[in-house]
C-alpha cells in the first residue's frame, strides 16, 4: 500500500469514528475544525516544536489534528518529525497531486500539510484551481478536529494573513525581553490595523510558572495601557527542558520519545485543557472558511 492509500484509509477510518461518535451524540453534522494559529513577534522561541508536540498530545487525546507548515522562511515541520515529503501545495495547485497525496502522517497519526512553497500561489490561482482546491479542503476538513498553524515569526503580510484568518490565536513568548516588545509589536499591529482582540499567551522556556506568570503580566499591563480594549488570556508555561533540543538531534518530538519529561507532561496537560474547552463557534473560522479568506485576501 502507498503512502496515500494508508492515509485514505486512516481518514475514511477516522471519518466513520467521528459520525459514530456525533451519531451517538445525536448530532447530525460533524462539528466544525477548530483553527488555531502559533505565533510570535520572535524567532526561535519554540513555535514548530510548540505546534507539533502540542498536535502530538492532542492526537494522542483522540483528536485528528492536520499541522500547516506556514512558515515561508524556515519550513522545518516537516525536518523536526524527520519526514521527507516529496509534494507540497505547489504540486496540488499545478494539478499533479492531490490533497490526499501531498499529506504526510507524522507520529500518533498526526496529519501535515507542507505547505510554505504553495502558500504565496494562493493569491495567483485561477477560478478552477480556487474551487478545485476549497473542494479538497473541504472534504479534508470533514476529517480533522483541529489545525494548528505554525507561522513565520514577525510582523510580514503572511504573518498577518493566517493571523487574521485563522479562529484563535496563541502568541509565543519567552522570558527574554526582545520577545515580549516584538510580541508586543505584533499584537499591537493585529489589533490596531486588523481589529483582533482576543490572543492567548503561551510561556516558553520558563524556568518556572511564577516566572511565566511574571512575563505574561508585563505583556499585559503595557497592553492594558497602550492598546486599550484587549483580551489577553494566559494559556500556560512549557518549561525549559533538556530533553527537548535532545529530541530535535534525533529528529523526534520530545513528547513521543521522552513523554514523561516535564515539557512532554506540559504539552499533555495543555492538550487535554484545549481538547476540553468549548471553542468559540463562528462559522468562519473553520477550515473551508479559512483557506477561503486566504484566498480572498
Ligand atoms: N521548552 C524548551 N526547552 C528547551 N529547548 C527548547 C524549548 N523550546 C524550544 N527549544 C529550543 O529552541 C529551538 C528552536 O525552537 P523552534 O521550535 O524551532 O522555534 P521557532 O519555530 O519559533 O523558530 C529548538 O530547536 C530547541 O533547541
Ligand atoms: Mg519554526
Amino acid at each position: 500500500m502507498n503512502q496515500a492509500e494508508t492515509l485514505e484509509r486512516i481518514m475514511t477510518h477516522s471519518a466513520e469514528q467521528k459520525k459514530t461518535t456525533n451519531r451517538k451524540q445525536g448530532a447530525v453534522l460533524t462539528s466544525p475544525p477548530r483553527v488555531i494559529c502559533v505565533t510570535s513577534g520572535k524567532g526561535g522561541v519554540g513555535k514548530t516544536n510548540i505546534v507539533t508536540n502540542l498536535g502530538f498530545a492532542l492526537s494522542k487525546a483522540g483528536k485528528k489534528v492536520l499541522v500547516l507548515d506556514a512558515d515561508l522562511n524556515l519550513a522545518n515541520v516537516d525536518i523536526l518529525l524527520g519526514l521527507t515529503p516529496r509534494y507540497n501545495l505547489h504540486h496540488v495547485f499545478m494539478g499533479e497531486k492531490s490533497l490526499q497525496e501531498v499529506l504526510v502522517q507524522g507520529p500518533a497519526g498526526l496529519l501535515i500539510l507542507p505547505a510554505s512553497s504553495g502558500i504565496m500561489e494562493l493569491a495567483e490561482l485561477t477560478e478552477h484551481q480556487r474551487l478545485y482546491f476549497l473542494a479538497e479542503m473541504d472534504a479534508l476538513a470533514q476529517e480533522v478536529d483541529i489545525m494548528l498553524i505554525d507561522t513565520a515569526a514577525g510582523i510580514n503580510n503572511n504573518v498577518i494573513y493566517f493571523n487574521l484568518a485563522a479562529q484563535e490565536r496563541i502568541i509565543i513568548l519567552t522570558p527574554e525581553p526582545t520577545s515580549l516588545t516584538d510580541a508586543y509589536a505584533l499584537i499591537k499591529v493585529l489589533s490596531g490595523r486588523h481589529d483582533v482582540k482576543r490572543f492567548r499567551i503561551l510561556v516558553n522556556l520558563a524556568r518556572s510558572e511564577k516566572e511565566a506568570l511574571a512575563v505574561f503580566r508585563k505583556l499585559s499591563i503595557v497592553a492594558d495601557r497602550f492598546l486599550g480594549s484587549l483580551s489577553l488570556d494566559y494559556l500556560g508555561h512549557i518549561p525549559y527542558d533538556s530533553k527537548l533540543p535532545q529530541a530535535v538531534r534525533e529528529q523526534r518530538l520530545v513528547s513521543d520519545l521522552f513523554p514523561d519529561s516535564a515539557a512532554s507532561r506540559m504539552f499533555g496537560r495543555l492538550a487535554r485543557e484545549i481538547s476540553q474547552e468549548e471553542p468559540e463557534v463562528k462559522a468562519d473560522g473553520n477550515i473551508k472558511f479559512f483557506w477561503q479568506g486566504l484566498i480572498d485576501l
